[in-house]
């Protein structure tokens, strides 16, 4: 049976009388799931992901996380098995030294130092960034902060990761990088949830999508029908991936039946119906 990890019933979270930026949402994350949340800039998805990880507390509603809610006292003492990259990599660096971050949450639970910082080493090194660990956070390249960031979040070892626009910035080489680390993560069992607007990145990442719009969800799906979905994608002013844009031409003109949501699906798409054009 599968476990639910993560529970938001009839959720609402304003930042002030006037400004509710959470409008009602309620959705179900399963452990090992690995689910994206995708809107455009405003829908409200870095608020989300801060009342999922417990640092903000609802409106009204409740965020259950591990079947306790994010309001109680017991909830500390689960804190730690979440993992959050915050949008902005920034916030969440403020040592003069990458290793001092990247330890900080390790320093923090009373783990001795000569530990924290072999599994910081670990962690950076994971992430191809340990030729940075004794530089200071501030003088970074953006996209190194952002690895940055999601070593501190990794170091914990936690059991939900959320992240929150992860590719950012990110070359190529460090998207991939990226996506096959919290792939294998997945494999080993963590729960992953990312927020973002990029959509060519999502179906590497993520297996079912939730779309937000104005603090609401207003779809919900399998990765590829959400992506490939151009009316849903509309009212959320997003597109799908270019990929999937070529072929929906090439299929209003006949030449071909399936819409991929990734250049790996449509390499498939394509070399059946050449082959089958073909002879083959
Ligand atoms: N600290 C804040 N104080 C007041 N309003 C805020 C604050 N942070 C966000 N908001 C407002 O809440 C709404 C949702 O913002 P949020 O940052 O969650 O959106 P988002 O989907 O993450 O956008 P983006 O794609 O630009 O990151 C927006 O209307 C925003 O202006
Ligand atoms: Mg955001």
């Amino acid at each position: 049976m599968q476990e639910t990890i993560i529970g938001v019933e009839g959720v609402e979270y304003s930042y002030s009388a006037n400004l509710e930026a959470i409008r009602g949402v309620s959705f179900e994350v399963n452990r090992g799931e690995r689910v994206g949340i995708l809107g455009p800039n405003g829908a409200g998805k870095s608020t989300l992901a801060m009342l999922l990880a417990g640092l903000f507390v609802p409106t009204s509603g409740d965020v259950n996380v591990f079947g306790v809610s994010t309001r109680s006292n017991e909830f500390e003492h689960l804190r730690s098995k979440i993992g959050i990259v915050f949008q902005d990599p920034e916030d969440m660096l403020f040592n003069n030294k990458v290793i001092d971050d990247v330890s900080y949450s390790l320093r923090n639970l009373g783990i001795d130092k000569e530990y924290a910082n072999r599994r910081s080493v670990e962690i950076l090194e994971l992430l191809g960034i340990a030729h940075l660990k004794d530089r200071s956070p501030y003088r970074l390249s953006y996209g190194e902060k952002k690895r940055v960031s999601i070593a501190c979040a990794l170091v914990n070892s936690p059991e939900v990761l959320i992240l929150d626009e992860p590719t950012a910035n990110l070359d190529l080489k460090s998207r991939r990088s990226l996506v096959e680390l919290v792939n294998l993560l997945n494999k080993q069992g963590l729960t992953l949830i990312v927020s973002t607007h990029d959509v060519e990145v999502l179906p590497d990442l993520v297996e079912r999508v939730l779309i937000m719009e104005g603090g609401k969800i207003i779809s919900e799906g399998p990765v590829k029908s959400i992506i490939t979905d151009e009316h849903l994608l509309d009212k959320a002013s997003l597109e799908p991936p270019a990929i999937s844009r070529l072929f929906m031409r090439l299929k209003a003109r006949g030449l071909v039946q399936d819409v991929p949501s990734s250049v790996e699906d449509a390499f498939l798409i394509l070399e059946k119906t050449l082959s089958s054009k073909c002879g083959h």
